[in-house]
């Protein structure tokens, strides 16, 4: 065997098994997004960018397939940078009110996400064991030119253009996560009542079993509810799996997450995981006209509450 049939033949391999692993990351990238609804209510415009990298490994998953050579460059570039990408979502932890060590132990307890990183690493492990057939290739020239570009600038260029799609799909979700997506899961349930400067809520102007919504600290959604025997009780409204806001739900009178499902009752303890931990309790202060005071949080969970 020549040669140049060796580098062929070695090069058709690795790129049908580059083909094999970028279809295989586009199918866990795809059951992340169909199983996990906290990508799509919480952090949308990660939802965006995996969006596009499931399209993207799809694409040149088949193009790898077909022993296109015009597909090795921008496999290895998409490759990376979604390994890259992927893993630098655990530093927009504050973004979501949680700590980066915390989201990071969500994120990696996913086994559908080490997977993920597993199968981007995999490509570009393969793409450099496939560097000296393709640096073989690249010198020939064929009656049309080169075989194929084989250049740091293709890399660069084809990795450059990769980055600046994903950079518009994350900014254009991060537009909607800055939008109605984190306020929409309020029941219609919970009400409003007339109270004193400064205060939540008026005792006599609540309704038994019908959470009032305000924020404590700002920026943290909260609820406040009157139980039957007259005490109060109010909670934060970040759940304690991966902080995505609970909603009150008047049929069953527990709070719901729409993120994994999880389930509170009106005192913040936990009737359903995933999440284990109770809702942060907000301490509260009643004046002597009945006004009702947030004073403090007395449980603070991973939502930096
Ligand atoms: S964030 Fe997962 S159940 Fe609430």
């Amino acid at each position: 065997m020549s040669a140049k049939q060796s580098a062929h033949r070695g090069f058709r391999r690795l790129q049908s098994l580059t083909g094999i692993l970028l279809l295989l990351s586009s199918g866990v990238g795809t059951y992340l997004l169909a199983t996990d609804a906290s990508l799509w209510l919480l952090a949308f415009s990660h939802a965006v960018g995996l969006m596009i990298i499931v399209a993207f490994d799809l694409v040149l998953g088949l193009y790898s397939l077909a022993s296109s050579k015009s597909a090795y460059l921008p496999s290895i570039a998409a490759a990376f940078l979604g390994f890259v990408l992927q893993l630098g979502d655990v530093f927009t932890a504050p973004q979501y009110n949680m700590t980066i060590a915390y989201f990071a132990h969500y994120l990696f307890g996913l086994w559908a996400f080490d997977l993920l990183l597993g199968l981007q690493f995999a490509v570009v492990i393969v793409g450099f064991i496939a560097r000296p057939h393709a640096q073989y290739l690249a010198r020939r020239r064929t009656k049309r030119g080169k075989e194929f570009d084989y250049s740091r600038r293709g890399l660069l260029r084809a990795m450059g253009g990769f980055a600046g799609l994903i950079g518009i799909g994350v900014l254009l979700g991060s537009l909607k996560l800055t939008g109605p997506a984190q306020q929409s899961n309020q029941s219609s349930a919970t009400t409003t009542t007339v109270a004193g400067a400064g205060s939540v809520a008026n005792v006599n102007s609540l309704q038994v079993g019908t959470p009032v919504l305000f924020e404590y600290p700002a920026g943290y959604p909260s609820a406040l509810v009157k139980n039957q025997d007259g005490s109060l009780a109010a909670v934060s409204m970040l759940c304690t799996h991966v902080c995505c806001q609970c909603s009150y739900d008047a049929a069953s009178k527990v709070y719901y997450c729409p993120c994994h499902g999880s389930v509170f009752d009106l005192a913040g303890r936990v009737v359903r995981g995933p999440a284990t931990t109770d809702l942060p309790t907000i301490q509260l202060r009643v004046d002597g006209s009945g006004n009702v005071f947030p004073t403090g949080v007395s449980n603070p969970g991973p939502c930096q509450v």
